[in-house]
């Protein structure tokens, strides 16, 4: 069923007419444009997709799914005239993406019953077709390819925003429009900080290094961590790489179809509690991924939704010992119906850099 449709039962299971989209990964997904301003209107039997002047020429090449409207005096006004014009009665908003500012402007412009919706299209959004995954597939492979890059430049005595500075312009080169998120690079006791930005610290030798960094490619996102040493580190962080490596493959070997987020992040949590270090693992297992970096299913001890095929999340397990230093090892996963495939080819073996020159 096309995408349009599938909402259009949504809306009718929630007794709305119509539906007013502005959140612009929603707008993307919906229609396929990809600029930075636009709204849609779905309604029962027509979609609009409302831009300003500046995307004319954008909007008529990329939307064939709705029909182009350019406003003049702003989307909401030029809404407020489809909704009088189709005589809609009942507008679903999207209260996750829209701000109070917006929420009472709309109120008073609009004649009509306006009901919150809780993340329609991003529910619709987690269960990928096999157009997405394929455009995720090549985000992971530069992905892999940006870090065996990075191997090679990696040595004591450079500092963390070298390394960051290399790798995005290492994906840049090879098609990703930007990254999507700012690039973790946490060496040393840093690498307890689980979002540890790429810092001015020089990289030392005996140093663990994590690096979690992902792009942007044709829309989607990728998202991959390793960690990995720099000369020789302590028996204790070695422990801990081993721990956090066991509870990442826990998740591939466990994960299939059918099982809730909670279930799915338990397969990781659990070992790392057995083995000691559960209060040391305080982020969840992973996330859905897709047009956003972070998005719907969530996988996480609290996470009630079962994961159906062609989801694709992260897995992404760690240990961070204040002071000391720290480990976490990810990888994006397709959910299929009896397992799950990885889609990153990164070795995850711990890889010990021989020592450079500090
Ligand atoms: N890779 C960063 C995060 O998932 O939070
Ligand atoms: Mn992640």
């Amino acid at each position: 069923m096309q995408r349009l449709d599938r909402l259009r039962q949504l809306l009718k299971e929630e007794q709305l007419e119509a539906l007013y989209v502005t959140d612009l990964l929603n707008v993307r997904y919906l229609t396929g444009f990809t600029g930075s301003a636009g709204a849609v209107l779905v309604t029962h039997d027509e979609a609009y997709f409302i831009t300003d002047f500046r995307y004319v020429t954008q909007a008529n090449k990329e939307v064939t799914s709705a029909k182009v409207v350019i406003h003049q005096q702003g989307v909401d006004q030029e809404v407020q005239k489809l909704i009088e014009q189709d005589q809609i009665r009942t507008l679903g908003i999207e209260a996750n993406q829209m701000n109070v500012s917006q929420y009472l402007k709309i109120q008073k412009l609009f004649d009509l019953d306006i009901k919150p919706t809780d993340a329609l299209i991003e529910k619709l959004r987690q269960v990928k077709d096999q157009e997405e995954i394929a455009i995720i597939r090549q985000a992971c492979e530069i992905t892999d390819l940006a870090f065996e890059h990075i191997l090679n430049f990696v040595k004591a005595g450079v500092t963390e925003l070298q390394v960051a500075n290399e790798l995005e312009s290492f994906l840049k080169n090879k098609g990703a429009s930007s990254m999507s998120f700012d690039t973790i690079v946490a060496s040393g006791e840093r690498s307890a900080m689980p979002h540890g930005v790429a810092s001015e610290k020089v990289i030392e030798n005996g140093d663990m290094v994590t690096i979690d960094f992902g792009c942007y490619y044709k829309g989607y996102s990728s998202d991959m961590t390793r960690t990995f040493a720099v000369g020789s580190v302590s028996d204790q962080l070695r422990e801990i790489y081993e721990i956090v490596l066991e509870a990442h493959n826990r998740v591939i070997a466990g994960t299939r179809a059918g099982m809730t987020g909670q279930e799915v992040d338990a397969l990781a949590r659990d070992y790392i509690t057995e083995k000691g270090y559960g209060q040391y693992f305080g982020h969840s297992t992973g996330h859905g991924l897709g047009l956003d970096v972070h998005e719907m299913p969530a996988v996480s001890s609290r996470s009630e939704t079962v994961m159906v095929e062609n989801m694709v999340i992260t897995d992404e397990p760690g240990i961070y010992l204040p002071g000391i230093g720290g480990v976490r090892i990810e990888d994006d996963l397709i959910i299929k119906e009896n397992g799950v495939e990885s889609i990153n080819s990164s070795p995850k073996e711990l890889i010990i850099l021989t020592e450079g020159e500090a």
